[in-house]
Formats: C-alpha cells, sequence, structure tokens
C-alpha cells in the first residue's frame, strides 16, 4: 500500500474539461470500472463529485502501467498526470468529464478493498435489506449520494430562510417528558433515579410552546422526533422535522412564512420556481372529494356523493346500508371501461384490503350500461346516478358503500391505486394545498372519548368556543396541513395560550386536573405567566426530500434508515445489552442474554 506522501489532490473528478488540457493534475477516489484495451488500461475514478476517466499507457509510463493491473474495483487510488482531450469519437456526452482524460504519469494505490457485495455502477435490483446492510457502499451510488446531496442544499436553504426572517435556531431536550403527540414513546431509563423513565421526545411541541413564553418570539429546529408507530413506506421510528413556532401571529403569518420557505427551498435544491400562495381547502371538502386530509390533486377521480341519490333504492345492498346511516360514493374512472374482468377482480380484492365488503361496478358503454347490479335498479335511478357521476360512455365507475369512514377509506385508496395502474402521478408537478378547518376532536369510540385531531394545545376556532361544552365534534381548530400531491408535508396550528381555555380543552379530552398537571403541568403552569398568543408548524423533511428527489420510500433520503420493522441491519440495533447494563438501569433481567428469547430468572 502506499502513502499519499507529497500528492496533494488539486481538483475533483467532476471538474476537468477542455479548459483544462495540458494541465498537470492531482485526483484521488475510488475504481468505478476497470478495463483493459489491449494493452492500455482505462479506470473510471470516481468521487463524491463525478467520474474521470484515467488512463495507463505501457508507452508512457511502462511501470506505472504495470501496477495499474493489480486494481480492483472500489480500490482507493490517487493519480497524477495530464489532461488530454479524448480522441475523436471517443468522447462521452452523458458525463461532465467526458470530453478529456488524464493521462496518469503517478499511480498510489491508498487502500485495497473486499469485492462489493452488489454492483455499484447500476440501478441493479439488490434487496434492500443487503443494501442497509452495507450502507456505506449504497451511498457510493451516484443516485443516492444525490438524494443526500440535495437534502443538504433545502436544508441549508430552510437555515438561510428562516435566520434571516429573525427566527432563533434553539436546541431543546432529547432526554425528556413524554407529550402527548399521539404515538407510542421510546423509553429511556434513569440510572441515577431508578424506576424513573425519560422518554425521547415526538416533537418539540411543548419546549417550544414555552420558548415563546419566554420571548424568544421566532424559533426554530431541525430536530429529531421519534415515533414507536407502526411504519410505512412515508414513516420512520426516527425522522426529521423543522419545527418552529412564533408569537403574536395568526394562521395567515404562518402561512406565508411557511410558503416562502418551501419556494425558497425548491428554488435551491431543485432550481424549480414555486408560485405561492398555494392553494386551499377545508377538511369537509377533502373528505367529501376525496377521502381523505391529504389528497393528491395531480388527476381527478373525485368521489361522488350518492346516499341522497340512492336513498330507498331497489338494490338491496346498498339501501340497507343507507337506512343503516351509511354512505354510497362513487369513482368515476374515466376511460377505464376497457379494464378486463381480471382488472375489477384485482381492484375488488384491493378494495377488500382496506375494509370493503365488495366493489361494485358499471361500464358505461355506447349501447348499454354493463354491470352485474344496472339489473337491480330502475331507469329513473340509473338516469340520476349518471348525471351525478357525468358517465360518458367509455367510464367506468367504482362503488363504494359502508360507513362513511370505510367508504372514504376504500375510495380514497382505490383512486390511488387506479392514478398509479393508469401512470397519472407526475414526479414533476408538484401540487401543494393547504388543508384548514380541521375538526378539533374526534369521538374515539375504543376509549370512548374525544381525542384531539392534532395535539392537546391545539386552539379552537374562536367564535365557536361557546359551542365546545355543549357539542365539541363539531367544533373547529385552527389547525393547518400543508399536503404536496397527496403526502402530508406539515402540520400546526395557533396554540390556545391561556389557562382558562387550555383546560376546557383538556376538560373536553376527559384529561382531568390531575392527569393534566402529572402529564404536562409545567406548560400550564407557563401559560399562567404572560403566554403570548403564538402558533407553529412541523414539516418533515424526510417526507420534503422523498417529493423533491422522486424517490418511491422516505429511507432513500435517509443516510442510515431503519427497516419497516424498525431494526439497522448495519447496525444490528435494536441489540441485546449485558445483564450488567440492565442492573444498573433497575431494570429485571428476565430476558436471557444474547438471544432475546424470554426467560424468568428462578432467583429473584
Ligand atoms: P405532526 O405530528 O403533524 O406535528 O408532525 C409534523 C410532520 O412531521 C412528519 N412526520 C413524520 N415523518 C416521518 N416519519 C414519521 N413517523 C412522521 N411523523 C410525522 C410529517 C408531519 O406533517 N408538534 C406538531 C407540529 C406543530 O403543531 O407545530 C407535530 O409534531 O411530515
Ligand atoms: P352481491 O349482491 O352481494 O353479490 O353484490 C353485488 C355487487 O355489489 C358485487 O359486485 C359486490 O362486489 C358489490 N358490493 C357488495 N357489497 C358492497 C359494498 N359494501 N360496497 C360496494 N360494493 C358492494
Amino acid at each position: 500500500m502506499d502513502t499519499m506522501g507529497a500528492l496533494r489532490r488539486t481538483h475533483n473528478c467532476n471538474i476537468l474539461g477542455t479548459d483544462n488540457l495540458d494541465q498537470e493534475v492531482t485526483l484521488m477516489g475510488w475504481v468505478l470500472r476497470r478495463r483493459d484495451h489491449g494493452g492500455v488500461i482505462f479506470i473510471d475514478l470516481r468521487d463524491r463529485w463525478g467520474i474521470t476517466q484515467v488512463v495507463f499507457n505501457p508507452e508512457i509510463n511502462p511501470e506505472v502501467h504495470t501496477k495499474a493491473h493489480q486494481v480492483r474495483s472500489e480500490w482507493v487510488l490517487a493519480v497524477k498526470g495530464r489532461v488530454e482531450r479524448r480522441p475523436g469519437n471517443m468522447a462521452n456526452p452523458k458525463l461532465v468529464t467526458g470530453k478529456i482524460e488524464v493521462l496518469v504519469d503517478e499511480l498510489a494505490i491508498l487502500n485495497t478493498s473486499k469485492t462489493p457485495p452488489f454492483p455499484l455502477d447500476e440501478v441493479s435490483e439488490v434487496s434492500e435489506n443487503l443494501r442497509l446492510q452495507y450502507r456505506y457502499m449504497d451511498l457510493r451510488r451516484p443516485e443516492i449520494a444525490a438524494n443526500l446531496i440535495m437534502r443538504h442544499k433545502a436544508v441549508q436553504a430552510v437555515r438561510n430562510f428562516l435566520s434571516s426572517n429573525d427566527f432563533l435556531e434553539i436546541e431543546t431536550p432529547m432526554l425528556t417528558r413524554s407529550t402527548p403527540e399521539g404515538a407510542r414513546d421510546y423509553l429511556v431509563p434513569s440510572r441515577v433515579n431508578a424506576g424513573k423513565f425519560y422518554a425521547l421526545p415526538q416533537s418539540p411541541q411543548l419546549f417550544k410552546q414555552m420558548l415563546m413564553v419566554s420571548g424568544m418570539d421566532r424559533y426554530f429546529q431541525i430536530v429529531k422526533c421519534f415515533r414507536d408507530e407502526d411504519l410505512r413506506a412515508d414513516r420512520q421510528p426516527e425522522f426529521t422535522q423543522i419545527d418552529m413556532e412564533m408569537s403574536f401571529i395568526n394562521e395567515e403569518n404562518i402561512i406565508e412564512i411557511s410558503e416562502g420557505m418551501v419556494k425558497e427551498v425548491f428554488k435551491e435544491a431543485r432550481d424549480i420556481d414555486l408560485t405561492p400562495p398555494f392553494k386551499r381547502m377545508t377538511y369537509a371538502e377533502s373528505m367529501d372529494r376525496f377521502g381523505t386530509d391529504r389528497p393528491d390533486t395531480r388527476f381527478g377521480f373525485e368521489l361522488t356523493e350518492l346516499t341522497e341519490t340512492l336513498r330507498g333504492c331497489s338494490f338491496k345492498v346498498f339501501n340497507s346500508i343507507i337506512e343503516k346511516g351509511g354512505s354510497v360514493k362513487a369513482i368515476n374512472a374515466k376511460g377505464c371501461a376497457s379494464f378486463s374482468r381480471k382488472d375489477l377482480d384485482n381492484l375488488t380484492d384491493f378494495a377488500t384490503s382496506y375494509g370493503a365488503k365488495g366493489m361494485a361496478w358499471i361500464k358505461i358503454k355506447e349501447d348499454k350500461w354493463q354491470s352485474p347490479i344496472t339489473k337491480f335498479f330502475s331507469e329513473d335511478e340509473l338516469a340520476a346516478m349518471g348525471k351525478a357521476l357525468n358517465a360518458q360512455p367509455g367510464d367506468l365507475i367504482l362503488f363504494g358503500a359502508d360507513s362513511k369512514a370505510i367508504v372514504n377509506q376504500v375510495l380514497s385508496e382505490l383512486r390511488l391505486e387506479l392514478a398509479r395502474r393508469l401512470d397519472l402521478m407526475d414526479k414533476d408537478t408538484f401540487n401543494f394545498l393547504w388543508i384548514t378547518d380541521f375538526p378539533l376532536v374526534e369521538y374515539d369510540t375504543e376509549r370512548k372519548r374525544h381525542s384531539s385531531v392534532h395535539h392537546p394545545f391545539t386552539a379552537p376556532q374562536e367564535e365557536q368556543l361557546e359551542m365546545l361544552d355543549v357539542d365539541p365534534a363539531k367544533v373547529n381548530s385552527r389547525a393547518y396541513d400543508l399536503v404536496l400531491n397527496g403526502n402530508e408535508l406539515g402540520g400546526g396550528s395557533i396554540r390556545i395560550h391561556t389557562p382558562e381555555v387550555q383546560e376546557k380543552v383538556l376538560k373536553v379530552l376527559g384529561i382531568d386536573a390531575e392527569e393534566a398537571e402529572d402529564k404536562f403541568g409545567f406548560l400550564l403552569n407557563a401559560l399562567k405567566f404572560g403566554a403570548p398568543p403564538h402558533g407553529g408548524i412541523a414539516f418533515g423533511v424526510d417526507r420534503l426530500l422523498m417529493v423533491l428527489t422522486g424517490s418511491d420510500s422516505i429511507r432513500d433520503v435517509i443516510a442510515f434508515p431503519k427497516t419497516q420493522k424498525a431494526t439497522c441491519p448495519l447496525t444490528d440495533a435494536p441489540a441485546s445489552v449485558a445483564r450488567k447494563q440492565l442492573t444498573e438501569l433497575h431494570l429485571r433481567p428476565d430476558w436471557k442474554e444474547d438471544t432475546g428469547d424470554r426467560k424468568k430468572e428462578t432467583d429473584n
């Protein structure tokens, strides 16, 4: 192995061009590819910035050429040589450095490498587990590295934008008490305080509110949050928020700052010019038209309400659901009458996987309506449906009938599935949408009490305060979400800043004074010391980057992500720990060491 010795890097691997002809340069990097062309050896040398072709010619320097023979994929090299124009037909228009090559006169082999566990020079189908196990190799792949580079640019743009708008970046504790954000906490046992636990923050919510009480006025933080919840393609157990809070403001101020920030991020990261203000829609309208509070508005297939149109209809399945207080909605899948029986069976399976009991359909043909259910309807009912759905020949109507919640869930997922099948989700269209006027609380049938739709510190709409005691489910909150192409990018609210309103809302949530005191008495107390009117929002950095980079998974924009089972194949976390560590933490070690098997200690 060689050392760098006197060699000093002069350029990166993505910069040399015809302006540098005849210059003496030194490059350092990894061997992406080595090709032996009848004596002359070509190596594509790669670093974070790109690729440069370096050439070893036996006629120029036989010693260096012989040395280059042993070089293999992913070895680490330093090369010194002269920049030459590639022969006419050898230029590679795909590379920034494609017009030149470096004729090497000095080679230092700085390190060798085992054979990589998977090819790095192409987007080959590698199992994600293997990629994550060798994540440091995976990150050498230019597509994944590019995601991290874009993430840096985006976060940098956020810092610059918020700093120049008078926000202070302030850190809040990671070892804290649990905040009622709704998910399960990750707990950390305390060694010094036997039997006590810290919680890792689900968000800095309570701290940022207390910073407003402190008079910090404008706070932000790019911060890790931890939530022990079921994972999906857009959810990680630890994820990053752009968290912000402002004093003496209303919804419009938060929305305006957020739009400015997102505009800046898109400009810096992708050179895309967004044109705020973004569209807005109330929660109620979004649920009606899309069946979800995070609609993807890049395509149609909106939901049509048919409950009243079909009340008393002759199709028993629908009518009995309507009579029981359920609802019937349908999607007009424009132009999809050509779907085969098999397509429809697949879609039905898809719908049932989201809780549907069936998926009635009608194909609108030129001469007739083709469907197993048309025979159950009268001419008038069919005509009314056709009108409500604007049914034209070539269309396909898909029905959902059940409780309103299930119908909305099933049809909103069907909408997305249709768009996936028909390839309607253009990755370069960015449809931003604010969702406003959320309900303050929803009834939790399992726990038989109301729970917050956002969190317990969200302010009710002022003119509806009176209704809080009478019919809390009818009260809307001052919360807002920013949705981008069907992803919930961020959410926040104007907060309650007086102890009276806070106590009233906690009462509605069935949290009594004792429980409130125990869980977040410190916040309630802080509100008694002159809390200013305040509010804020938090954006999911990982989700933002997922859309910016056009990735299908949140894992592709995180340097060291966890799997769907919340494990890290690289470090093998979570792992068992030594018995001694457990006893130090005052935890009873009744898990058998190393294997993770449960085995009761017999001696305690
Ligand atoms: P909320 O819980 O809506 O609000 O979270 C804000 C944003 O964080 C992102 N996010 C996630 N991203 C990846 N994986 C997860 N498991 C995950 N959970 C949430 C989403 C979401 O919109 N304290 C409040 C904000 C406030 O009121 O100011 C909060 O945390 O993009
Ligand atoms: P059935 O009479 O039960 O065979 O149902 C006739 C058609 O209605 C079938 O295509 C079913 O898939 C559909 N269907 C049954 N229940 C529902 C439901 N709850 N929602 C939507 N379609 C349904």
